[in-house]
């Protein structure tokens, strides 16, 4: 059996224990994942923050475009899939946190250039959202970009109150099709050039 399959069996595992804390049925899809990355534009020590990690399949399309010197925190509250992150990817570039992100002050070195997000936001009740909404416009780096998807459409309004321009992108192959959020502080930020409201559907 490959390490997809047994990623695959771990996370349908986990979703009939705790379907609250995952908030989907399967792991994302690669064309989810590569649309979660589209926007990052990686300067040599970038400093990244995957918020939920799951079983790997965003963590993965991180790393590919990750150069040497760059470092990704994956922070998961899960740890069965921690062990199997371990086990998955052994690279120095990647510190995986069993704990959830919302410690990320006290173990970043430094503010993260990105933060890519798979946290169940639409399962959140109004308040936590905007716990996590204001935690990552806080701790981001002024040129940085905070990254979420979402299987339902409505989080343009409460991400516009905490970032000065959100992009959106809708992926159809993913299961549920899902809409991606593409935050920055400044309205210029370089590399986010995604038409505002612009729906592309990534085939
Ligand atoms: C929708 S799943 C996404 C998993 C993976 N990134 C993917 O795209 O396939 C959400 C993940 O977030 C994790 N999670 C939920 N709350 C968290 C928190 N506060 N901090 C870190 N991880 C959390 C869950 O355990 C779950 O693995």
């Amino acid at each position: 059996m490959c390490v997809m399959e047994l990623g695959l069996g771990q996370f349908l595992r986990e979703v009939l224990v705790r379907p609250h804390q995952l908030g989907a049925i399967v792991p994302s899809s690669g064309r989810l994942a590569r649309a979660m990355v589209a926007p990052l534009r990686y300067g040599a020590h970038a400093l990244i923050v995957e918020a939920g990690a799951g079983t790997g399949s965003i963590t993965r399309a991180i790393l590919q475009c990750l150069p040497r010197h760059g470092r990704l925190y994956a922070f998961e509250v899960n740890r069965k899939f921690c062990q199997y992150l371990r086990k998955r990817f052994a690279d120095h570039r990647l510190c995986i946190v069993n704990q959830p992100v919302e410690t990320m002050l006290e173990i970043l070195p430094a503010r993260p250039t990105a933060i890519i997000s798979s946290l169940p936001l639409m399962l959140f009740p109004e308040r936590k959202r905007r716990m996590y909404l204001a935690l990552f416009a806080e701790v981001l780096a002024s040129s940085g970009v905070y990254v979420q998807f979402s299987y339902r459409p409505g989080l343009y309004r409460l991400c516009r109150e905490y970032f000065a321009r959100v992009d959106r992108r809708f992926v159809i192959w993913n299961l549920p099709p899902a809409w991606v959020w593409i935050c920055t502080k400044s309205v210029n930020a370089g590399g986010v050039s995604v038409a505002s409201a612009d729906i592309v559907h990534l085939a």
